[in-house]
């Protein structure tokens, strides 16, 4: 009894899992958009970061990216925070990081703000 009502679950789950990989791709869908979460404490939600002491991410050009993590990851250009995460890119594919970040549109929080006239 209990046997086939995991075997049930089982094929609910799977189900489920077929609906999901066949809807439509949105935002969170590339493979890069899963492995980039982490990057978004400090550089915000699709690189946009809330404040302007960590740089944006979003619409990075990729060679740009990929130079700079590599730098990071080798202690060329120093950052004590950023040495681990390019580490964390170099090994879970700069590719897709690179091109999750360059299809991000930079939002009106990124930019500087401008006091009110
Ligand atoms: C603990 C906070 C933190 C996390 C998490 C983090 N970063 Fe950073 N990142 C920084 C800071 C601070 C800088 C600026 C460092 C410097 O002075 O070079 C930076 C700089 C960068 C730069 C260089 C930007 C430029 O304009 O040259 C890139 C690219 C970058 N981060 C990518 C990432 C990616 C990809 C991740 C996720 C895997 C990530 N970061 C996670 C804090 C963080």
């Amino acid at each position: 009894m209990r046997n086939s009502f995991n075997v049930a679950l089982a094929a609910l789950f799977l189900s489920v899992l077929a609906v999901a990989a066949n809807a439509d791709a949105g935002p969170l869908d590339s493979p890069g958009a899963h492995k980039a979460m982490v990057c978004s404490a400090c550089h915000g939600f699709g690189g946009n970061p809330p404040s302007k002491t960590v740089p944006t991410l979003a619409g990075m050009d990729q060679v740009y990216f990929k130079q700079t993590i590599t730098a990071y990851a080798e202690g060329k250009r120093q950052s004590p925070e950023m040495e681990p995460y390019a580490k964390y890119v170099l090994e879970f594919g700069v590719d897709e990081i690179a091109a999750y970040f360059a299809a991000q549109k930079k939002t009106a929080s990124a930019k500087p703000k401008v006091a009110p006239k």
